[in-house]
């Protein structure tokens, strides 16, 4: 059930929903979550029931801004390193996930069994009402929702209330908080291992971290105990994929392969294709969908998962995307499409 911002009830239902030790569809400025206690295993428990998703997966815990996050996050983790405070300043609230030493005997579940804990204060301010009224309102004090991107395990992630609804069944209380602003997960960085390592890109640029924390930022593959572990399943690496097989091409390979489809007349009933690009307009074709990508980064994320979750709407086989700039501001979403064609 999808619940109005402007009904003034809805984030008290929410609040209650969760202290009862259910889910709820929580709209955050990245993607909406699935959240649950974090506090509550029993609770958190029905989150990976409900995505399909394996239990030794963790999940981002989400904490109120009061005090920049600082209490919140002190709350679940312990040993905050000074550059991950500095993150936490320049970047809270904000699209940016911290992993942190996890305080002994707090989020067992949602931190699927690990020593760390991830942890994001988001700039939502459903999301932020919601998160002040399981700390403040009277009642039981929530400290933080666990919630991962409300979609199936593996799938593409949902950005507004309806693709929630979608995924997740008419049963689930959803807060609509209107679209995502930016559309993107949360970047992410591991603050446990004394060195900031990046593990998913996101909205921020590799040089604003460095900017901030005042340290250079690791990749995880250059990180001596790098392992294949699925640490984060945002970083398996296929991962973001809707239904039809995605296609990631150049310029030049989308073109021709364009020409070439046109071209061959053999087949009078070609299966549907989608086609996102950026730089040039495809001819008109009956078989083709074409959606047109932003020439802006920003922009691009926005729109990227509402245009790929329709042009699987439209049953394509395929979807032939332009490959994006191998720039900074686009690693996020480079990311989520190289993952998307994995
Ligand atoms: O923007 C976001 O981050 C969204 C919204 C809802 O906040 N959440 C999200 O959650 O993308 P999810 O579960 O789809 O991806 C979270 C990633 C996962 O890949 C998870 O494994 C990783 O964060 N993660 C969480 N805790 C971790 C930990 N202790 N160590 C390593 N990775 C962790
Ligand atoms: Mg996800």
């Amino acid at each position: 059930m999808i619940l109005s911002r402007t009904d003034p009830t809805s984030v008290a239902t929410c609040v209650k929903e969760i202290r009862a030790g259910g889910l709820i569809g929580l709209p955050t400025e990245t993607v909406y979550g699935l959240g649950a206690d974090a506090s509550n295993d029993a609770a958190v428990a029905k989150i990976f029931q409900a995505k399909g998703r394996p239990q030794n997966h963790p999940l981002i815990v989400h904490i109120s801004d009061q005090d920049g996050g600082l209490s919140g996050a002190e709350h679940f983790a312990t040993k905050i390193p000074e550059f991950a405070r500095l993150l936490m300043l320049a970047f809270w609230p904000g699209p940016l996930t911290l992993i942190l030493p996890r305080r002994e005997g707090v989020g067992r579940a949602s931190a699927g069994g690990q020593q760390t804990i991830g942890l994001r204060c988001p700039d939502h301010f459903d999301a932020q009402a919601i998160l002040h009224g399981l700390r403040n309102a009277p009642g039981p004090v929530v400290w933080g929702v666990a919630a991962p991107s409300a979609n199936q395990f593996g799938r593409v992630s949902p950005t507004t209330a309806a693709h929630v609804e979608s995924e997740m069944g008419t049963d689930l209380l959803i807060l609509d908080g209107g679209p995502c602003s930016l559309g993107i997960e949360s970047t992410i960085v591991d603050c446990s291992r004394g060195v900031p390592v990046l593990l998913r890109p996101g909205s921020m640029t590799a040089a604003q971290i460095e900017a901030a924390c005042g340290q250079a930022l690791r990749a995880a593959k250059d990180m001596p105990t790098h392992t294949a572990a699925p640490r984060a399943s945002g970083t398996l690496e296929s991962h973001y994929a809707p239904r039809a097989k995605v296609c990631l091409l150049s310029k030049d390979a989308l073109k021709t392969a364009l020409q070439n489809r046109s071209d061959s007349k053999t087949k009078p009933a070609k299966a549907p294709i989608g086609v996102y690009v950026r730089s040039f307009t495809p001819k008109d074709e009956s078989a083709l969908a074409v959606r047109q990508m932003p020439m802006d980064a920003e922009r691009a994320a926005y729109e990227l998962f509402a245009v790929l979750r329709d042009l699987d709407a439209h049953n394509v086989a395929e979807i032939w995307v332009e490959s994006v700039p191998n720039e900074p501001l686009w690693a996020g979403v480079a990311d989520r499409l190289q993952r998307a064609s994995s």
